[in-house]
């Protein structure tokens, strides 16, 4: 039976230290969430992630924005939650409507409250290889393989996707465990080919249930980032009942990587107030 990697347990042992750092902070941090539109599964997470806030004790606000709302007017508030000192951390939830420019809106926040880690200056210090704020997920997945105590150092390690978000800074940090890393991605002639020769598997390719058995190598590490909701509930994007019965570790959908991203949020808003309180 593999071993399942839980985020959820992760994520607690994770909380027990951030407690007691809140405990330390002259101020409670706050971090303000700025969600355009009205997709509903951008609400939910916002929704979560609110109440991780107050579950911590920390202050958390949503600034709610119309779809049709103009890339100045974001730009305007974002600039706004920047000068306001009583706010830590923005987190500006992707997607954004198509016709704003996303990059000129994630450059705006000021890199010091980037809790996403997002802003091109943290993604610069992360390719340096000194992160100040690394994207959530990701370093949520290196937290998790970490607790489970499984070797990176010089496995070969393939991530499947390239987004800004999960599979480029997915890469980076692995690289900084000094893992052997692979990205593959739809273009990606022979997909197959590589994530059979990977030890550790990151998946993360918005394909529901797309990774079966013949993808990965007996013994792999297979950690999925998909979340999809299906009319048989929410699944990966790894075939987990496929899977499992190959592999020496994998993390379920839902309960694997999910609680992770939030988690490592909160160590980020800490970070960013910690930060903020020595300027
Ligand atoms: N949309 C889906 N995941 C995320 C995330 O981690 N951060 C932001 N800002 N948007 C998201």
């Amino acid at each position: 039976m593999a071993t399942l990697l839980e985020g959820k347990k992760v994520a607690e042992s994770v909380y027990s230290k951030i407690l007691l750092d809140i405990s330390l902070l002259p101020t409670i941090p706050k971090i303000v969430f700025v969600l355009v539109g009205d997709d509903g599964a951008s609400k939910t997470y916002v929704n979560a992630k609110g109440k991780k806030c107050t579950d911590l004790g920390l202050q958390s606000e949503t600034l709610r924005l119309p779809n049709d709302v103009s890339e100045e007017d974001l730009l305007r508030k974002i600039s706004e939650l920047n000068k306001n000192k009583n706010v830590h951390g923005i987190l500006v939830q992707l997607p954004l409507p198509k016709k704003i420019n996303k990059a000129r809106v994630l450059a705006e926040i000021d890199p010091l409250k980037d809790v996403d880690g997002l802003h091109p200056e943290n993604a610069g210090r992360l390719l340096q290889g000194e992160p100040r704020f690394s994207p959530c997920t990701p370093a949520g997945v290196i937290e998790m393989l970490k607790f489970y105590n499984i070797p990176i150092e010089g496995k070969n390690a393939v991530v499947v996707g390239r987004s800004e978000i999960v599979g480029k800074p997915m890469a980076l940090l692995l690289l900084m465990q000094n893992a052997t890393v692979t990205v593959v991605h739809s273009k990606t002639s022979d997909l197959k080919a590589v994530t059979k020769a990977a030890d550790i598997l990151v998946v993360a390719m918005g394909k529901p249930n797309f990774i079966g058995a013949d993808h990965v190598k007996a013994g792999a590490v297979v950690v999925d980032v998909g979340i999809h909701r299906t009319p048989d509930g929410l699944v990966g994007d790894v075939d987990f009942k496929a899977v499992e019965p190959k592999v020496s570790a994998i993390s379920p959908v839902p309960g694997g990587v999910g609680p992770m991203t939030i988690c490592m949020l909160m160590k980020n808003l800490l970070t960013a107030a910690t930060l903020q309180q020595k300027k």
